[in-house]
């Protein structure tokens, strides 16, 4: 069966769960998981337990990150509401700041508009503000942005009038980014009486109409980043059911297939799991680093076998056309189709202190 070479994935957006959420995720498995899946730089939430939210924590995580990940991996500070005045210090060995506005899993979270307007008129342009902002909150959040002129990125878009808002803002001229998940492209509420717990995610599951309006404004559309959230088998069937999904072993397969159904050219892809992300957040490149794929052959997608912690896909039995053979990060070969060879501590960390 012949393969396609295309360059390694960057995903913007993971929960690796270093420190505090070891149970769920750490970065030697979670960055097992993004080499399995054919990425090769993750850039890591702040709703770890403590936060990420001081200089000081982000130093100590990207501590940790140093010496287990097997991809490179950049780390997000977090706003909160008692940092406003002191967290921009950290901007520049921080990937970017993330704004929780609506609320999630974790204690983040930017809850008055007075506050959201000073993170956003502190924090340097030279970063990026990545803000999870729902519904008509996205229109207050892209409002403050432009009138700081200040760059923003919006995560997880999931509704139709999540994405007509960005298209808008875009047409006016703002700087204006954005992300869609894979679960949100394949998935919507009329999954979740088959997923149960497995399908609880923020933002939620959308409807058909919202999963068709990302479709067909996919043009408008800057990255595809999975929201890797992973939480453990347990914790889903518990009474608190902890919302989040993890993606970065699927994203590939289940992107690959729109590619092999007409839906997606493979340029396209390229630029929004590559070469978009790498502008966007003004990463290092990262050379001879390439992921060989096959496209063409059906099989199902399965819990077993997978290299995140949490042991479960919300894709699970799903029917593919795409599959990661290789994965080579900087001239060698970090994973085989089978196995991944590179070792904990042999990713970078990007932007970190000398
Ligand atoms: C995320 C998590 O579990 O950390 N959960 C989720 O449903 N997406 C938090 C988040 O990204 O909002
Ligand atoms: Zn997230």
């Amino acid at each position: 069966m012949p393969t396609l070479t295309i360059p390694g994935l960057i995903d913007v957006h993971v929960h690796l769960r270093q420190p505090g959420g070891e149970h769920k995720e750490d970065y030697a498995s979670g960055t097992a998981a993004a080499l399995a899946g054919g990425v090769t730089c993750v850039l890591d939430m702040p709703n770890t337990t403590p936060p990420t939210t001081t200089a000081e924590r982000l130093e100590a995580k990207q501590g940790l990150a140093r010496t287990n990940a097997r991809c490179d991996v950049g780390v997000f500070v977090g706003a909160s509401i008692d940092n406003a005045d002191e967290i921009a210090a950290a901007a520049p060995h921080a990937c970017a700041l993330k704004i929780y506005v609506n609320s999630t899993f974790g204690p983040l979270r930017v809850d008055n508009w007075e506050l959201l307007d000073r993170h956003v008129a502190n924090w340097p342009a030279t970063k990026m503000i990545v803000a999870h902002a729902e519904g008509d909150v996205l229109d207050r959040v892209l409002e403050i942005a432009q009138r700081h002129a200040k760059p923003i990125h919006i995560a997880h878009v999931a509704t139709r009038q999540e994405i007509e808002m960005i298209v808008a803002a875009k047409e006016r001229g703002q700087r204006v980014t954005c992300e869609v998940t894979p679960h949100h492209l394949v998935l919507t509420r009329d999954d979740l009486p088959r997923l149960g717990p497995f399908g609880d995610v923020r933002p939620r599951l959308a409807g058909p109409d919202d999963r068709a309006a990302l479709w067909q404004h996919l043009d408008y559309v800057d990255c595809i980043a999975t929201d890797h959230a992973p939480h453990s088998i347990d914790e889903k069937h518990s009474d608190n059911v902890p919302p989040g999904l993890p993606g970065l072993e699927t994203t590939l397969p289940l992107m690959l297939t729109a590619v092999d159904e007409g839906r997606l050219t493979l340029e396209r892809l390229i630029a929004l799991t590559r070469t978009n992300p790498e502008r966007i957040f003004n990463l290092p490149p990262q050379p001879d680093t390439t992921v060989e794929v096959e496209i063409g052959p059906r099989y199902r997608l399965s819990n077993h076998g997978l290299q995140t912690k949490c042991g479960w896909t919300p894709f699970a039995e799903l029917e593919v056309a795409g599959r990661v053979v290789k994965t080579v990060l900087r001239g060698r070969t970090v994973f085989d189709g089978e196995r991944v060879l590179a070792e904990p501590g042999s990713g970078r960390v990007l932007f970190a202190a000398e």
